[in-house]
């Protein structure tokens, strides 16, 4: 999620304003919504935040004696609570006695918020999750007359992810931060410590660093940096010598922002996933308000789209057929809002929106509703428009996704496609709980599956580079493999400016296939076990017109090798989930083919992150 500094240094330098704004500003390349400031000033912790940019939070701190030694700056990608001064970072107790800043997710925000409110008289000044943390250190502190106990106490109280970084005012030089699964940072100074949710915040200062690892805690003061064991006692830890420019550092050490969020799937399908599944094994669909007799009253799901999230509904069209036996059309927003489409209140309409700002998708969103259908969207930016004008919004946990070529998004769009397909299959009765779990427990795999596959980024760099100079590239697929390699062809085009194209390979032969010559290069997706044979024959089928084809398939599949020129192997799983992996090899491949051919990867020519335009 996004961005935290924090800086401790001599009492009489008053630095902390300074270096904690310098950091937040080499955190902006991570996209965020709102950023704040708590500085220790005159005995108390003062907070000034504001929505928006690092600009709007100079402003109201202008050149006001504002300053101090100690200090926290976060910037928020919302995840609870939309956009706004009040649910900006950092957040306080109602006696302002604990500050904190927080990225991540708490899980049972709501029921801690219960307790707070009604044994304890809280009254919230926001919407976010993360507002609980400081009340409740401020009463654990009440409690243990000790910072670190109360927030010791405090953790052990919440669930979910968090980098978590608070001071108090009883305790006023040390910062104390608490992780997992969200990363944390120490910076060594001279005289002064950091510490921060990535390297680029300090790299200005300091270039020995300690990696803060999962469920450890760490104390920062002036002098000293202390970590503590998931046990809480304290470890030793091996500083690390960061030689990178800042440049590398905001890419987390990969060249090129689209590379380091191919290899962020893992987290971001887990991030969204794991959150939705009761520890009853049961989905819980948050913020999700449609009932059994909504859902049963639905007659038709419309996935409506743009680009790579319209690829996302062509694969989410098979999911939801098949497992809430309801017809599903899929259309690209720009021509569904034209056609004066069949939509009424049984109508079940499911937008999918990474920006949650692209027009077309809005207007076709507001078409919908107009003719009274009930309106659900997925987006990966909270409190975008597309999520504020829908009845119902399933968010993609992917992060900020700055790469103008969509991957995680797309990941996470998939696995919000599939829940909303097991959910609705459930409620209306037509999955049984053996298909349901099974289905389930392929999903939760998917992270290690996923990164197992990455591990195969050298071979299929190797390959691609052999490419990097086709003009025209075809990727074909059957069933949901088709609509992976329209999100395939789409990645290559959109990167490495190659002319391809994708194609349901049983349609070749009704004429695209005039279009095979000697080395034509075809990529084929041939991961679906009852289309294995059919889409063999369709790779025989350009092979005899002297294609060089590349194909997808699962691990176990080694017969393939008798027809395809070179194979990449995703690992084994069911039919239905494959499109999470089949389409990471494509991601790949794109890149290392653009990256050959020297283009710009992450800002393409002509192209846009979000297209606010018609
Ligand atoms: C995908 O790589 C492109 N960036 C583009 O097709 C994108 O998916 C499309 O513009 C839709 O954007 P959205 O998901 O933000 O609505
Ligand atoms: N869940 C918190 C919020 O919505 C933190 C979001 C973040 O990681 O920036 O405020």
């Amino acid at each position: 999620m996004c961005g935290i500094v924090g800086y401790v240094g001599e009492p009489k330098e008053k630095q902390a304003k300074k270096i904690i704004i310098e950091g937040l500003k080499r955190l902006e390349y991570r996209g965020y919504d709102s950023a704040g400031i708590a500085l220790y000033v005159d005995g108390v912790f003062e907070t000034r935040k504001h929505v928006g940019g690092l600009e709007n939070l100079e402003k109201i701190i202008g050149d006001e004696k504002f300053n101090s030694h100690i200090g926290l700056g976060h910037t928020r990608w919302a995840t609870h609570g939309a956009p706004s001064d009040a649910n900006a970072h950092p957040h306080s107790n109602e006696d302002n006695t604990v500050t904190i800043v927080h990225n991540g997710i708490i899980e049972n925000y709501l029921e801690l918020k219960e307790v707070l409110a009604e044994k304890h008289g809280v009254k919230f000044k926001s919407e976010t999750d993360s507002e609980v943390i400081a009340h409740l250190i401020g009463i654990n502190y009440e409690k243990e007359g000790d910072f670190l106990k109360a927030v010791h106490r405090t953790v052990d109280m919440m669930r979910g992810a968090y980098a978590l970084v608070a001071v108090c005012s009883h305790e006023p030089d040390k910062i104390i931060g608490v992780r997992k699964d969200a990363p944390m940072i120490a910076g060594i100074g001279k005289g002064c410590n950091f510490i921060a949710s990535d390297i680029p915040a300090f790299l200005k200062y300091v270039r020995e660093v300690l990696i803060i690892e999962n469920n450890e805690t760490v104390i920062v003061t002036k002098d000293d940096i202390t970590i503590l064991g998931s046990d809480r006692k304290p470890v030793s830890r091996e500083t690390m010598h960061i030689s990178w420019d800042v440049d590398a550092a905001e890419k987390g050490g990969y060249e090129h922002f689209m590379l380091k969020e191919i290899h962020e799937q893992p987290e971001g399908i887990r991030e969204t996933l794991t959150k939705r599944i009761r520890e009853d094994g049961m989905i819980n669909l948050d913020g999700i308000s449609m009932t059994k007799e909504d859902i049963d009253g639905f007659n038709k799901v419309y996935i409506v789209a743009c680009g790579t999230a319209y690829h996302a509904g062509l694969v989410g069209k098979h999911a939801i057929e098949k497992m809430a036996r309801i017809p599903v059309e899929v259309d690209v927003a720009s021509e569904f809002r034209y056609r004066d489409p069949f939509v009424d209140e049984k109508t079940l309409f499911i937008a999918i929106s990474q920006s949650g700002e692209t027009l077309d998708t809005l207007a076709a969103l507001r078409e919908a509703k107009k003719k009274g259908a009930r309106v659900f969207s997925v987006v990966n930016v909270v409190g975008s428009s597309v999520a504020r004008e829908s009845d119902d919004v399933l968010y993609t946990w992917a992060g900020p996704e700055i790469a103008v070529a969509s991957t995680k998004a797309y990941t996470t769009q998939l696995i919000c496609m599939y829940l909303i397909a097991l959910f609705m299959g459930k409620v209306r009765g037509t999955i049984d709980e053996k298909y349901y779990n099974e289905i389930l427990s392929e999903l939760k795999a998917m992270p290690e599956k996923m990164k197992t596959l990455l591990a195969q980024e050298d071979k299929i760099a190797k390959v691609a580079k052999k490419f990097h100079r086709k003009e025209n590239v075809f990727f074909i697929g059957r069933g949901p493999d088709c609509g992976v390699a329209y999100e395939g062809s789409l990645k290559l085009k959109e990167i490495s400016y190659i002319n391809s194209f994708a194609i349901a390979a049983g349609e070749l032969k009704h004429g695209t296939i005039a279009l095979m010559e000697q080395d034509t290069l075809v990529i084929a997706l041939d991961t679906q076990d009852c289309l294995f044979e059919k889409m063999l024959s369709n790779i025989v089928e350009t092979k005899a017109r002297g294609a060089y084809v590349i194909a997808v398939a699962k691990e176990g599949h080694r017969d393939i090798e008798v027809e395809a020129d070179y194979v990449i192997y995703i690992p084994d799983c069911r039919d239905e989930v494959s499109p999470i992996l089949s389409v990471v090899p494509l991601q790949v491949f794109a890149y290392y083919v653009a990256k050959e051919r020297g283009c710009n990867i992450d800002k393409p020519k002509n192209l846009a992150k979000s297209v606010t335009v018609e």
